[in-house]
């Protein structure tokens, strides 16, 4: 599945050389490893991008791309589970991030279409959401208004909206970053990093395309990764989005539902033609029973609103939420501040990105931001605890169901499916894709939970921290390092 910003906008390629030896070597060329390699190479200083796939091929490639202040009813949500010092903190950095993302965008000729922010209600509880958070919002100096319910083309509970938020080509933003990158010589390579060590003059950076040696490493994987001891605080969202022709009005306005079903929309012009984007149908990564049916949930959806819809692109991405659902901007622990990492972006992530490397950037030049360093201090709240008790154990409970759905046999599936089954001790995940029957452990290497088939991106999915894998086993994405160990097939 590509997006429809990795099929209409600008491939972006590798490097064919860089120093092996660096000042900081940035993991992960999505929207926060390619602006955080930007500010660093900004203030002078060396930097080499590794980059395990392509870049933009994971969450930002695959995002919807507002760049919006207003994030569906997120600020009230943070307040119950954070400090409201904490809280201000984001703000303030978002705000930041905001400003500077569209600043560099402008500086190098790239415009951006400006739009005000809408979220929605369906229902009345959602309704009674949406005037938390406008309180929320203004507590916390944003100039959020009643209103926005007129710019949509169905009846609404409720809306609330901000002026001059932003919608982006996310592609065309990595473009813009990863020019001024090399304009300012620092380099982009293929490589996918599976240990970052401290030497005695920095780290060792080991990946399948040699080694690197840096003073620093930021790692903007998503999932930090190599993970250690950063995974189990976050968790893996999924989120299905498709781009549509449609005959009818299209909303003037980027909109997001706060109660269920949730629906995010905006517009994309793309060859002079404006398409319908419209997202949600999310589920926690590897724990629904058949995400096929959320793409045609989202399609009836579209349907019911604009007759006649045509769907010209599907895709989905993943991202992850911590306890208190601020981002996590810090250091690796262990690694005495010498491997930074930045995730927990709940699925807003071009701001989350863009604030992320101007903290990091602070904190490595020694001018650290003063809301970074409040975001980077604040404490775990008895909520977050409570959020976080939760959080592991659903994982647990998931693990118990799955084993014990995985004692039949294994066997071979029919085209399109994949079944995880007994051989032996040994739970082995079986797929057949295209006709290609393969076998791999049903166990992630991260640190071993099952996995489970994803019939509509024909993925093998964790069910724990959210790594995903091919059928084939190799690595997609998710804080599991190496792919799943293939397997032979059975002696007939
Ligand atoms: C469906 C959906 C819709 C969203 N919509 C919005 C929106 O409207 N507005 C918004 O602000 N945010 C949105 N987000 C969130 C936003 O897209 C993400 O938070 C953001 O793109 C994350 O960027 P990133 O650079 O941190 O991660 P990514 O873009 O995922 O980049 C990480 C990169 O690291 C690479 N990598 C991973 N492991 C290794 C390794 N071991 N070695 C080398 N490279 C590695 C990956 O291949 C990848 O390219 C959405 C998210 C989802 C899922
Ligand atoms: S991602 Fe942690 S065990 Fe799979």
């Amino acid at each position: 599945m590509r997006s429809l910003w990795q099929a209409t906008g600008p491939t972006i390629g590798f490097d064919e050389e860089a120093p092996r030896r660096t000042d900081v070597a940035v993991v992960g060329a999505g929207i926060t490893g390619l602006m955080t390699a930007v500010l660093l190479a900004r203030r002078g200083m060396g930097v080499v991008v590794l980059e395990a796939r392509e870049v933009g091929a994971v969450a930002t490639g695959n995002t919807t791309a507002k760049l919006s202040l207003l994030q569906g009813d997120r600020l009230h949500r943070i307040l119950a589970l954070a400090s409201a010092e904490a809280a201000r903190a984001f703000v303030d950095g978002s705000l930041e991030g905001q400003r500077r993302l569209l600043e560099l965008l402008e500086e190098r000729g790239e415009p951006t279409q400006r739009m005000p922010a809408v979220s929605y209600a369906s229902g009345i509880e959602g309704a009674a959401g949406l005037e938390r958070e406008l309180e929320a919002a203004r507590s916390l100096g944003l100039p959020v208004e009643q209103g926005g319910a007129e710019s949509l083309q169905f009846p609404v509970a409720g809306a609330i909206r901000l002026e001059q938020q932003a919608q982006l080509q996310p592609m065309t933003v990595l473009a813009v970053l990863a020019q001024e990158l090399r304009d300012r010589g620092g380099r982009i390579m293929r490589a996918a990093v599976r240990s970052a060590h401290a030497t005695g003059e920095g780290l060792r950076l080991d990946t399948d395309a040699g080694q690197w040696h840096a003073d620093l490493a930021v790692l903007a994987t998503g999932a930090p990764v190599p993970a250690r001891l950063t995974a189990a605080p976050l968790e893996a969202h999924r989120s299905y989005a498709a781009a549509y022709r449609v005959a009818g009005g299209l909303p003037e306005v980027m909109a997001l539902s706060v109660d269920a079903p949730s629906r995010s929309l905006r517009t994309a012009s793309v060859d002079g033609e404006t398409l319908l984007v419209a997202g949600g149908v999310g589920h926690v990564v590897g724990r629904h029973a058949d995400p096929r049916r959320l793409v045609a949930e989202l399609d009836d959806w579209v349907l019911q609103h604009w007759q006649g819809a045509e769907r010209t692109h599907v895709w989905s991405a993943q991202d992850y939420r911590t306890p208190d659902r601020l981002p996590w901007i810090g250091a690796r622990p262990g690694s005495r501040g010498r491997v930074l990492l930045a995730t927990g972006f709940d699925k807003w992530g071009m701001t989350g990105g863009a604030m992320s490397a101007l903290a990091l950037t602070g904190r490595i030049t020694g001018r650290e931001p003063e809301w970074a360093r409040t975001l980077r201090r604040r404490g775990t709240t008895p909520a977050a605890a409570g959020h976080l008790t939760g959080t592991l154990g659903a994982v647990a409970s998931t693990q118990a169901r799955r084993l014990a759905a995985a004692l039949a046999p294994a066997s071979t599936p029919p085209e399109g499916e994949g079944r995880v089954g007994r051989d032996g001790f040994r739970l082995v995940a079986t797929s057949t894709v295209d006709g290609a029957t393969q076998r791999v452990s049903a166990h992630c290497p991260h640190v071993g939970a099952l996995v489970r088939w994803n019939a509509e991106e024909r993925s093998w999915d964790c069910t724990a921290h959210g790594s995903r894998f091919a059928p084939d086993g190799s690595r997609l994405e998710g804080p599991a390092a190496c792919p799943l160990h293939a397997l032979r097939a059975p002696a007939r």
